[in-house]
Parts: structure tokens; C-alpha cells; sequence
């Protein structure tokens, strides 16, 4: 079998027009979502992150406000900063691009964030919604894998689903959203035994682990949904995911590439995070 390719970009842009077409909706009257990006030092990965997240608030009409601080900045100037934001009503999101550096508290950082305005979904009040059932902001990565799964048709109830990575970002997370739609959830990690007699078994293959070509033929069941969520460079410095993608791809019934698969989809749902929260926190403005 030679799967077919999931296009990340051409489902992207299709949640994109929507998005833009409320964004013009809601402009109407008189209301700009609003989101304020923070990025701490130097880190050249996340400024490519944060520029690619300016430009696409800047396509859809959603106002952006980056905010940028030096590697020195401390701990209290920081919560600072983003309790200025918590009080800003041109401002519906805050995300604060991760990692910083190693003097600051992470955890801390984040429960900083006001909840209504947390469209990362880090903050642990919205991971225990997610956790019990209940409608938040869902963190973007695999809100988009999730988004990718029901374009393609496929229903994950019953379906069994392995996760292979256990980050805060993305392992835990979608292995959650996918147990919420009914799927049957396994995570596999750097610790789990005979990775390919569990990942062999997947219906849906979330590949998270951030190690190149991790994912072979051998791991994969014929016709099962290969989702590979990693931003690997190779030996000559090109980007790629976990899965070995000539060999599975003769295997799999769906696969994602890299690039083009999941990345544009985590930048969309944290532009449909930014939406939702103005609608929610300027809701009451309408028509009033
Ligand atoms: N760093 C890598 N991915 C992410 C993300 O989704 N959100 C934030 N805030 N930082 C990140």
C-alpha cells in the first residue's frame, strides 16, 4: 500500500480562511483579537517560531504585539511583564515561547498567564479541563493533530492510538485529546521495551519523540494513520520527523510529511485560540 499524504498546509489554509472570515466578522464590531508573543534571549529556533506566528496574525487581521526581552531578564521582571498583559484588553492571548532560560521557572512562568488568556493551553487549569472533558483552549499541536485526523474522515472512537513521546507540549496532550474522543490510548517513551511490538499495533501512530528515523516499516501496521510530529535536522542539516518516510510511506494507509504536515497546523490553531478567546472575553460587546 502506498499511503496517501496528509497535507498539512492545504488543511491549513482551509481553517485560515475561516478563521479570517470572523476575524473580518468581529472587526465589524469593533473588536481586533489580540496577541502578545514574549520571547526571552537569543534562541534562534523560537525567533524563526515567533516571526513565522507575526506574520500569519498579520494575514488573518489578528493584532500582534511582540515583546522582547534579554537572556538576562529576571524572573520578577518577566512575571511582570506578563501580568501587564493579563490586564491588557487589546490583548485576548499571551504566549511566552518556550524554552527560556535556565535561571527562570517555567511552571511559574505559565501559571503566571491568566487562564482566559492562556491560547497555548499550558496553564494547568486548562490541562485539568481538558483532562476532565470540558471545552478550553487546547494546546495547538495537538488540537492540529486532531483537526488533521477528522479532515481526513476518520473517527479515532475505538480506534487504538500510540503516542511515542511523553512532552508536556505535545505527548501527554494529544494522547489525552484522542482518550476524549474515545480512542483506546497507549504512550510509549525512551524507556518503553520493544517499542515496535506496541507501535506495530497502532491504528493511529503519533510520532513525538524527537529522534530521526525512530519510526521504521517494522513499527508500523499496514493501513494505520502515521502522524510524525517531529522537527529533526539530519546529518546535512535538513529538517525531518521521527518516521523513516520512504519506507513507511509504502506501509501506512495515511502519512504526514515533514515539513508540511503537522507545522502549519500548530501556528492555525493558535491563531483559532486567539479567536476564541476574544470572542469569549469581548463577547458581551456584541451588538450591545
Ligand atoms: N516552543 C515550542 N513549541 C511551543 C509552543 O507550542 N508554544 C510555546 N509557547 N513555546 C513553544
Amino acid at each position: 500500500m502506498t499511503a496517501t499524504i496528509i497535507n498539512g498546509k492545504e488543511i491549513a489554509v482551509e481553517i485560515r480562511k475561516q478563521i479570517q472570515s470572523e476575524v473580518r466578522e468581529l472587526k465589524e464590531q469593533n473588536i481586533v483579537p489580540g496577541l502578545a508573543v514574549v520571547l526571552v534571549g537569543e534562541n534562534q529556533a523560537s525567533r524563526t517560531y515567533v516571526g513565522m506566528k507575526e506574520k500569519a496574525c498579520a494575514e488573518l487581521g489578528i493584532y500582534s504585539l511582540k515583546i522582547e526581552l534579554p537572556e538576562t531578564v529576571s524572573h520578577n521582571e518577566l512575571v511582570s511583564k506578563i501580568k501587564e498583559l493579563n490586564s491588557d484588553p487589546a490583548i485576548h492571548g499571551i504566549l511566552v515561547q518556550l524554552p527560556l532560560p535556565k535561571h527562570i521557572n517555567e511552571i511559574e512562568i505559565i501559571e503566571t498567564i491568566s487562564p482566559e488568556k492562556d491560547v497555548d493551553g499550558f496553564h494547568p487549569i486548562n490541562i485539568g479541563k481538558m483532562m476532565t472533558g470540558q471545552d478550553t483552549f487546547y494546546p495547538c499541536t495537538p488540537y492540529g493533530i486532531i483537526k488533521m485526523v477528522e479532515y481526513i474522515n476518520i473517527d479515532p472512537a475505538g480506534s487504538h492510538v500510540v503516542v511515542v513521546g511523553r512532552s508536556n507540549i505535545v505527548g501527554k496532550p494529544v494522547g489525552q485529546l484522542f482518550l476524549n474522543k474515545n480512542a483506546t490510548v497507549t504512550y510509549c517513551h525512551s524507556k518503553t521495551k520493544d517499542l515496535a511490538a506496541i507501535t506495530s499495533q497502532a491504528d493511529i501512530l503519533i510520532a513525538a519523540a524527537g529522534r530521526e528515523n525512530l519510526i521504521t516499516a517494522e513499527h508500523v501496521k499496514d493501513g494505520a494513520v502515521v502522524i510524525d510530529v517531529a522537527m529533526n535536522r539530519n546529518s546535512q542539516g535538513k529538517l525531518c520527523g521521527d518516521v523513516d518516510f520512504a519506507e513507511v510511506k509504502e506501509k501506512a494507509g495515511y502519512i504526514t510529511p515533514v515539513p508540511g504536515g503537522v507545522g502549519p497546523m500548530t501556528i492555525t490553531m493558535l491563531l483559532f485560540n486567539t479567536l476564541k478567546s476574544a470572542k469569549l472575553l469581548d463577547g458581551n460587546k456584541i451588538n450591545a
